[in-house]
């Protein structure tokens, strides 16, 4: 009597833990952490004075690497600053394109450069999925990001070129966005709604 009350409890638990598991997966799909992510990342502009660890950009960087370029032939480079002086120099020419002397970073401590090839038909396009992929990659992690432009009309001025000479880049690159990165300072934003005619079924 007692063997059958255990091998009954047994078989009921087995039966719940089943039910559970498919609950689970039910729910796994439901709420997928990298649409999750994809969702609440927002555009940070208030950062924390201090710098990131090295590891936790070595995994945001291999993101941006993974972004699908077209015909496979990762066009971008990723320039990735974390030179305070540097920093500020590119904050300072960014700041004279936009004819301010505020910083466009935000005090963010990193900016990652992303730079394209003109080479390409889609290094536009390839561009810009490197920088989603960066700034997603960080929000996964926990830091804070935003896309920051005129990387183009830095990187097409003198100095901008200059920059690029230093650190021995060569060939046709424009720039397509400073993906600045850091520890976020405060809540993160609220996503303004989505507009009702973004999507367009065409069954
Ligand atoms: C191509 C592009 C250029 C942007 N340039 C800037 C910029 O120069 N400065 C800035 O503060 N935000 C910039 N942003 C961030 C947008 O303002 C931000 O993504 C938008 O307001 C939506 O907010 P969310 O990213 O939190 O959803 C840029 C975003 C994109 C995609």
């Amino acid at each position: 009597m007692k063997n059958l009350k255990t091998i009954l409890a047994a078989a009921l638990t087995l039966v719940f833990l089943t039910a559970c598991s498919d609950c689970k997966t039910t729910d796994t799909m439901k709420e997928n952490n990298t649409l999750e992510t994809l969702k609440t990342r927002r555009a940070i502009r208030q950062y924390q004075d201090r710098m990131p660890e090295k590891a936790l950009l070595d995994q945001v960087l291999e993101a941006g690497t993974y972004a699908p370029t077209g015909r496979g032939k990762q066009a971008p480079i990723i320039m990735a600053v974390t030179n305070k002086e540097v920093r500020d120099r590119l904050s300072q020419l960014n700041a004279q394109v936009m004819g301010t002397d505020k910083d466009p970073f935000y005090g963010a401590p990193v900016v990652l450069v992303v730079l394209a090839n003109r080479d390409m038909p889609t290094y536009l396009y390839d561009g810009s999925l490197v920088m989603g992929n960066l700034m997603n990659a960080a929000h996964a992690l926990g830091l804070g990001s935003c896309w920051i432009h005129r990387a183009k009309e830095v990187f097409d001025m003198p100095e901008g070129l200059q920059m690029l000479k230093d650190w021995g880049i060569e060939g046709n690159y424009e720039g397509i966005g400073n993906c600045i990165i850091g520890y976020t300072e405060g809540e993160l934003p609220e996503a303004a709604p989505r507009k009702a005619d973004y999507i367009y079924w065409v069954d």
